[in-house]
Parts: structure tokens; C-alpha cells; sequence
């Protein structure tokens, strides 16, 4: 899997050497950044790190940073909205700031309807998009009365009525009840493995993060000071402290295990499932 990524074509080169909000915050700097095709890739970063000013510059909304950025192989900045959401689809960390319909089903059909889609098929692709985030019992609903978390999968669902090449989501899971978010984190997922969805995501789930991402940047203060495979990247509480995270729960149990109580953990694992193999090695 790993070799066949080293190999695929790059769909997004982000270059910003440096980005100032208008009112002079330095939002970010130093970022250089390359997303292949078919990877499912993690933006980590505590509140104010920029994670949502990078995903806008990845979008084509922000532009006016020194840099370079291309999409691919075309200078992100040159391309026409158009041009862009052809392949990229955004679902904000805000669901209010993206759902304008006055019905779920309305604000679902947006994109299909607009791309020329006949009612028929567009009938049909916004009920199996509703029925993947399973809210497809609230199609007639007011978007006015959902609940928060409802939002957010309607935000989703509609951006997978449109069946984008590219997916950037800003902070997907957040708001959503634990089986919600596991739910959401699997069918990305699957987007990502069955479709080749190309997928960047900004989160603080470091606990979902080793389950599903093959690679993960951290961001902190603006720029990337850690990159690589989660394993690579969830070292040590230290480590993660500095840019105000942490490992996952389980990670931390064993790391003190290992370097508090001197149990021989031969590795760090990342979920229950390699700590329960480790653990049992113990024991073997
Ligand atoms: N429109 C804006 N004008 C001025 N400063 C802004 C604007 N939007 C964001 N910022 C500032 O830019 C920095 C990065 O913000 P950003 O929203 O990208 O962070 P984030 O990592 O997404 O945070 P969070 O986890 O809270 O969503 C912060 O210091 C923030 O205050
Ligand atoms: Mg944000």
C-alpha cells in the first residue's frame, strides 16, 4: 500500500511561505505540503494552530499568501471556482456555514441539480448520500430545526451527492455522538479505499486517527513541525505536549507501563488492538 502511494501522481502541492489574515495575524508559515492520489491524510493541531486556514488555501478560497500552490499539476490560484469543485468538495467545520437549503433533502440536492444531474438520479443520489450518514428519515426536515450533530451529516451528505475526487474536511467527527463519529471515520474510509477518494481532514480525534490515516501532519502555530505514519508521529507524551496534544489514551497507558513501571513493551501501540497483541505477548 505504502509503495503504491510513493508512486501515485500528486493531486495537491500546498506551498505558503507565509499568510496573514488581513487584520495581521500570521496564520501560517513554513508549510509544504503534498497530497497524493488515494491518500486519506490527517491535519492535527490544538484550536488556532491554522488548520482551517490551511484546508481554505487547499480549497482555492484563501489566495492571497506568498507561496504556491497547485492542483493537479495547475496553479490553484488561477483556476475557476468551477475548475476547482469539479474535483474538490469542502464540508466546513461550521455546519451553519454551509447549509443554505431550506429542507435537508433542498440543501443535499444542491450540487447534483446544479451540475446538471436529471431529477431522477438526483433523487436517487442524495438517498443513498442521506442513507450513508443514516439521516435519511429527516429528508423533509427543516435544516433550521437539526440538532448539531444532525447538521454536520448533512453537510457530508452533501458533499457525497456529488462524488468529489478530492475531500477536504474540516473537522468531520466533531459534534457527533461516539458511535457517530466511528461511523463517519469508517465510511471516509471506505470512500477512501473503494472510490480512491483522496481525503484531508483537520481533527483533534488523535484516538481515531492510528485506526484510519495513512499519514498525519502537526500543525502548530502555523506551521508543520511533525509529519509521517501515526506510528511515526505518536512517540512520546512529551512529543505531543509541545504542540498542546496527546497520544491516545491507550498509548499513553503503555508508554507508562513501559517507561514507569519497566514492563518490556518492545513497541508503542497506537489502539486496543495492537496493545491487546502486545499485552498477550507478555504473557505468552
Ligand atoms: N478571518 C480571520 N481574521 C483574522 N484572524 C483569523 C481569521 N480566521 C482565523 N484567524 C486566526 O488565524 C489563526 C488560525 O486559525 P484557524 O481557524 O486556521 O485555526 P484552527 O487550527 O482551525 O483552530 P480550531 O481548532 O479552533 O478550529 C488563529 O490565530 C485565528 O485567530
Ligand atoms: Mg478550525
Amino acid at each position: 500500500m505504502e509503495d503504491l502511494i510513493k508512486s501515485l501522481p500528486v493531486r495537491l502541492s500546498i506551498t505558503v511561505d507565509s499568510y496573514k489574515y488581513p487584520d495581521g495575524t500570521k496564520a501560517l508559515s513554513a508549510i509544504d505540503l503534498k497530497i497524493k492520489q488515494g491518500e486519506f491524510v490527517g491535519i492535527l493541531g490544538a484550536n488556532g494552530s491554522g488548520k482551517t486556514t490551511l484546508l481554505k488555501i487547499m480549497d482555492g478560497i484563501i489566495k492571497d499568501y506568498d507561496g504556491a500552490s497547485f492542483l493537479d499539476g495547475k496553479d490553484l490560484r488561477k483556476l475557476s471556482p468551477r475548475e476547482i469543485y469539479s474535483k474538490v468538495g469542502m464540508v466546513f467545520q461550521n455546519p451553519d456555514d454551509q447549509l443554505f437549503a431550506s429542507t435537508v433533502f433542498e440543501d443535499v440536492s444542491f450540487g447534483p441539480v446544479n451540475m446538471g444531474v436529471s431529477n431522477e438520479e438526483t433523487i436517487h443520489l442524495v438517498q443513498k448520500a442521506l442513507k450513508a450518514v443514516e439521516i435519511d428519515h429527516l429528508a423533509k426536515k427543516s435544516i433550521h430545526n437539526l440538532s448539531y450533530g444532525q447538521k454536520k451529516r448533512v453537510c457530508i451528505a452533501g458533499l457525497l451527492a456529488m462524488g468529489h475526487e478530492i475531500l477536504l474536511l474540516d473537522e468531520p467527527t466533531s459534534g457527533l455522538d461516539p458511535m457517530g463519529e466511528y461511523k463517519m471515520m469508517s465510511l471516509l474510509n471506505k470512500l477512501n479505499k473503494e472510490n480512491s477518494v483522496t481525503i484531508v481532514m483537520a481533527t483533534h480525534s488523535v484516538e481515531l486517527i492510528p485506526l484510519f490515516l495513512h499519514n498525519l501532519y502537526i500543525l502548530s502555530r502555523g506551521s508543520v513541525t511533525r509529519g509521517g505514519k501515526p506510528e511515526e508521529v505518536f512517540t512520546a507524551p512529551e512529543d505531543m505536549e509541545d504542540v498542546k496534544l496527546r497520544l491516545p489514551q491507550i498509548a499513553e497507558l503503555i508508554y507508562k507501563l513501559k517507561n514507569e513501571d519497566a514492563l518490556p513493551f518492545s513497541k508503542l501501540p497506537l489502539t486496543i488492538g495492537e496493545a491487546r497483541r502486545e499485552i498477550l505477548k507478555l504473557y505468552s
